[in-house]
């Protein structure tokens, strides 16, 4: 039997170090929330292979979905001969997405492949080349995509030069805020700071899309204050700027509703999806305004495999499953469960300098001292290390990786959950007993 050091040593002989992992574990099979190892050993699974398993791993319906794809015919490319499920899904998120105007739907394969199609047909439909991102921002690894990206290491390091015509702002981040204010009294400085931005970094006539994420990733479960993304709208439809909401990690179902921007009131013009639609295969979808959608001209948009058939069909699924199961309802039970208990960590161990969430995003950000806000990157590698060796898979999250960022499929049964937060707690209490604050 191989065991987990043995395929670690034939992985590091014969796949670079660039691409990363978390855990020295090898998968031998997965349901629901639970991942079992190659040595037989089960983990609660917190990471959801990074917000993609939603509707946990190997959901009966979408094993039946795929299962039936198969038998029919696995890829014939979308632009030789169509085939009806691409079709299917496209109109039905262009029904559920928000925004009460005629809406199209293109799809392609990873999150930083939709992001690289969004800013395209922006600019194609303004005429414009500038796009303005964000701080702590991750949209992707390609080019573009990673030019977006704000984080330089590792994701940026060694690999410029960067697509030109990006331009960065600060982000709604209120436990850092970048212009030392405070919500409310700040009166949403960073959002109105945007007019500034068009006098000190680019003219607005420049720009042809602001992207944003309605609750940072990568960058750490950051959530804006609820009228924040109301400003930013306003400005870019004031200006003819295409707004584009990256719902990649924030989509189907996360936040508690199918698309965080319904939190915040605001239909962008285009909206962008990954990870978790196609309940774990790859596929990505741009949804927006028909007549941005329609603007770049035939064959200037697509790819090999992009729409893949089997994926539609699994992403179908997982659509009848969130309708079927009330998995909106599960995401703010387990969003409640899990914020109750992270405040309670924040009163018990002062490293907890921040905790945040939005429905089933809660994020808990670790600090080596309260009031200097020292991010404790090491700890938090500490922190997931132990909960991994206690049976509890996580992920971090940050520009400094100091956050634990939970990504637990929706269908996690309570005793799971609650299993998985008192392994944290242990941690937490172990690492204090080593003089941790
Ligand atoms: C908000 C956001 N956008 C884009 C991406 C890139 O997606 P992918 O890794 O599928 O290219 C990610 C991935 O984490 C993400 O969280």
């Amino acid at each position: 039997m191989k065991t987990n050091s043995s395929l670690l040593a034939e992985r590091n002989q014969h796949i670079p170090q660039g691409p990363f992992n978390v855990h020295p574990i090898f998968a031998e099979k997965a349901k629901g929330a639970i991942i079992t190892d190659v040595e037989g050993k089960e983990y609660i699974d917190f990471a959801g292979g990074i917000g993609v398993n939603n509707v946990g791993h190997c959901n009966e319906e979408v094993l039946e979905a795929i299962q039936d794809q198969v038998q029919k015919y696995i890829h014939t490319c979308f632009h030789v001969v169509m085939y009806e499920p691409y079709v299917e899904l496209a109109k039905r998120l262009n029904k559920i997405t928000p925004g009460n105007f005629p809406k199209k739907t293109m799809f392609v394969n990873s999150g930083a492949e939709a992001v690289e199609n969004a800013i395209k047909i922006a600019r194609h439909a303004t005429g414009r080349t500038g796009t303005i991102a964000f701080e702590d921002a991750f949209h992707g690894r390609t080019l573009l995509a990673l030019s977006l990206t704000s984080k330089m290491k590792p994701y940026k390091f060694g690999f410029s030069p960067y697509a030109p015509e990006i331009y960065r702002m600060p982000y709604a981040y209120c436990y850092r805020c970048t212009f030392g204010l405070e919500y409310p009294t700040c009166e949403l400085h960073c959002a109105y700071f945007l007019r500034d931005f068009f006098q000190t970094h680019i003219s607005a006539e420049q720009v042809a899309a602001l992207i944003v994420e309605p609750v940072l990733g990568e960058g750490g479960f950051v959530v804006p204050p609820k009228e924040y993304f109301k400003v930013l709208y306003k400005i870019c439809q004031d200006n003819g700027i295409v707004f584009i909401a990256d719902e990649v990690q924030t989509g189907f179902g996360r936040t508690a509703k199918m698309f965080a921007m319904e939190h915040y009131d605001v239909e962008p013009d285009i909206l962008i999806m990954a990870k978790s639609m196609a309940g774990g295969f790859p596929l990505s979808a741009v949804t927006g305004r028909s007549e941005l959608m329609d603007h770049p001209q035939v064959g200037g948009l697509g790819g090999t495999f992009s729409g893949n058939p089997v994926a539609c069909r699994a992403a179908l699924a997982v659509l009848d499953l969130f309708e079927k199961n009330d998995l909106l309802s599960k995401a703010k039970n387990i969003g409640k469960r899990v914020l109750e208990k992270f405040k309670e960590f924040q009163e018990d161990y002062s490293t907890v300098g921040d905790v945040r969430g939005l429905g089933a995003m809660v994020g808990m950000e670790l600090v080596m001292d309260r009031k200097t806000k020292e991010p404790a990157t090491l700890l938090t590698k500490h922190l997931i290390d132990l909960c991994r060796e206690k049976g509890l898979l996580m992920i971090s999250a940050g520009t400094y990786s100091n956050i634990i960022r939970p990504l637990m499929p929706l269908v996690i049964t309570n005793e799971e959950l609650e299993r998985g937060l008192s392994i944290i707690e242990e941690g937490l209490s172990q690492l204090n007993k080593f003089g941790i604050p």
